[in-house]
């Protein structure tokens, strides 16, 4: 099976439309009277949730009105947290059709679907005319693509000159073999975690210059000890990064967190602007 082929198979759920809208229900929620924030707890698949993409594009500073494409859009939750929060209207580009599906479903249960659309793509070969968008997003996703420099590549070529990149990956930060199976794979044959400072090489290789660079640990370590906190005292919810995640969700979860906490990996933000 090729990469891609194992990537989509990997995030595919099956019936998950119906997962969701039985998990907003569970949870109080009537899933035909939703507001953005209702969907945060399951739509942004990244640590820290609804925060850290908050705080990802207080960094990036998109200007109202422009066009910003996210690579990897999952769900759609940065999509529509760009719509919302900055005024941009959003592309999503996903390899996951069903990811692809229910983004645009969610988008449209929120009235949003004039502002984001999500389409079918690989982000190895984006369908977008050269300077087509202002700003491009990449959360999370980095990790399954090997080739870095020609991902990178394809971003700089979307986006106009003085664009802006806004990185939030999970970087190789110390040596050692990482607990598997992870959010994002299950064994290491799937698996392309990177130093920052590879990414950024094939960043500047690509055509971008550095703005920012920040580490995340400190903050994702709080996020886990809230949310452990949370689930203690039976607050964890039925909707929640669970469903996507599958039967092995406590594992790929526990196995992160331990990788962080040895020093292996760790989240990090880098903002870039196209020169
Ligand atoms: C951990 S999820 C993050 C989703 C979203 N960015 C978020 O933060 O909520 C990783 C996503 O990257 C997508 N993905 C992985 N490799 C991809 C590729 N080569 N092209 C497009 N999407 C890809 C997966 O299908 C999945 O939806």
């Amino acid at each position: 099976m090729d990469l891609e082929r194992e990537v989509a198979r990997h995030y595919t759920h099956g019936a998950l439309a119906d997962a969701i809208r039985r998990a907003l229900i569970a949870s109080g929620k009537d899933p035909d009277n939703l507001a953005p924030a209702d969907l945060a707890p399951v739509d942004q698949f990244h640590i820290g949730g609804a925060e850290a993409t908050a705080a990802l594009f207080a960094q990036a500073r998109p200007a109202a009105g422009s066009r910003w494409l996210d690579i990897g859009s999952g769900l759609g939750g940065p999509a529509r947290h760009l719509a919302v929060a900055h005024g941009c209207t959003v592309v999503g580009i996903d390899l996951t059709e069903e990811y692809v599906a229910v983004a645009t479903d969610l988008a449209a249960r929120v009235g949003l679907a004039d502002k984001v659309s999500f389409r079918a793509a690989n982000a190895a070969a984006l369908p977008f005319e050269d300077a087509s968008f202002d700003g491009a997003a990449l959360l999370h996703v980095g990790m399954n693509i090997p080739d870095k420099a020609a991902l990178f590549a394809g971003a700089r070529r979307v986006l106009r000159p003085g664009g802006t990149f806004a990185v939030y990956d999970i970087m190789r930060v110390g040596e050692g073999d990482l607990a598997y199976p992870v959010p994002w794979a299950t064994d290491a044959a799937a698996s392309f975690v990177e130093t920052p400072a590879s990414y950024r090489a094939a960043l500047e290789g690509a055509g971008f210059a550095i703005a920012a660079e920040r580490d995340r640990v400190g903050f994702a370590l709080d996020f886990f000890r809230a949310l452990r906190a949370r689930m203690a005292q039976g607050g964890a919810g039925a909707l929640g990064l669970h469903i996507l995640m599958g039967e092995t969700a406590a594992q790929k979860s526990a196995n992160m967190v331990a990788n962080i906490e040895r020093g292996l990996i760790a989240p990090t933000e880098i903002i870039a602007r196209a020169v």
